[in-house]
């Protein structure tokens, strides 16, 4: 059938063909003759399939500094699958080797790594807050969500049951409020920009609150992680799915869990 997009899949080989070699120079030279940029993805032989790399163009996989777009060029994946056959795809769902997308990471301001999935959010999706926009951010201690928004010139109202990092509870722009993100009513919230929720919850939970935000309009933007215990709630994440406008997707630092987005299509995007 068409290729859909598979939530937890970071990189979807999209025209894998199998290609027989007769040696490791003939095996560079048939990749090469396809395009110029191959991700190994090792699964087998990889002592032959590393010599078979080594004999293509170098790719740079330096780690991006957060503002840098996504790679344009295309990068395929392949990987030896016997000795004498390669399976390649030269196009994939991700610019990224494998999917994934590594950061020159900040290790002084951010007080957690989840800043990371912002990051990573921000670097595939076409937009992301700025100076005049109002962002809530729900479950959002220590801040490091909080530290991305307001650095990225944002208003941020954050709440937690927990306190911020000092240093980011000072920053321009930043207002916490402690207590339950639940207990906040979309009625009274007013117009936001962004809604964010890194919460620990069931993702059920979660989607109520959502779809309280989307039946009432007021909120343009939507970015979630819905996060799991033992079992994925696979019956949760397809509504989540479901909703018109929406992708979810399993970022490089998502654990067992998924991000969810939402954004307003932009009038570029309309046309
Ligand atoms: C993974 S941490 C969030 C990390 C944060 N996004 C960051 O960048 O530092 C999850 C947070 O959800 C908060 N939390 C759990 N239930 C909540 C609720 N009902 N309302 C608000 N916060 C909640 C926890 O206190 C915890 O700080």
């Amino acid at each position: 059938g068409l290729p859909r997009r598979v939530a937890w899949a970071q990189n979807i080989w999209e025209s894998p063909v199998f290609i027989p070699i007769e040696s490791i120079g003939d095996g560079a030279r048939k990749l090469s003759a396809i395009q110029r940029n191959w991700h190994l993805h090792s699964e087998e032989h990889h002592r032959r399939a590393a010599l078979i790399q080594e004999k293509l163009p170098h790719v740079s996989e330096k780690p991006l500094r957060f503002g840098d777009p996504a790679p344009t060029a295309p990068l395929g994946s392949w990987t030896l699958w016997e000795p004498g056959l390669i399976l390649a795809s030269a196009r994939c769902s991700s610019p990224f080797p494998d999917g994934e997308v590594r950061f020159h990471e900040n290790k002084i301001d951010p007080p957690s790594r989840a800043y990371l999935k912002l990051w990573e959010t921000f670097t595939l999706l076409p937009k992301r807050p700025g100076p005049g926009d109002l962002c809530l951010d729900l479950g959002s201690a220590p801040g490091g969500w909080t530290w991305v928004l307001a650095s990225l010139g944002a208003q941020v109202f954050s709440i937690d049951k927990a306190h911020l990092a000092p240093q980011v509870e000072a920053m321009p722009g930043v207002t916490h409020c402690i207590g339950s993100g639940f207990a906040l009513d979309p009625r009274h919230a007013g117009a936001v920009d962004w809604l964010f929720s890194d919460m620990i919850c069931y993702p059920d939970r979660l989607y109520e609150v959502i779809t309280r935000w989307i039946a009432l309009g007021s909120c343009r933007n939507f970015v979630c992680t819905l996060k799991f215990q033992a079992e994925t709630d696979h019956i949760t994440a397809a509504k989540f799915a479901a909703i018109p406008g929406s992708r979810v997707m399993h970022l490089s630092c998502n654990k067992h869990e998924l991000t969810w987005v939402r954004l307003e299509a932009t009038p570029d995007q309309l046309s």
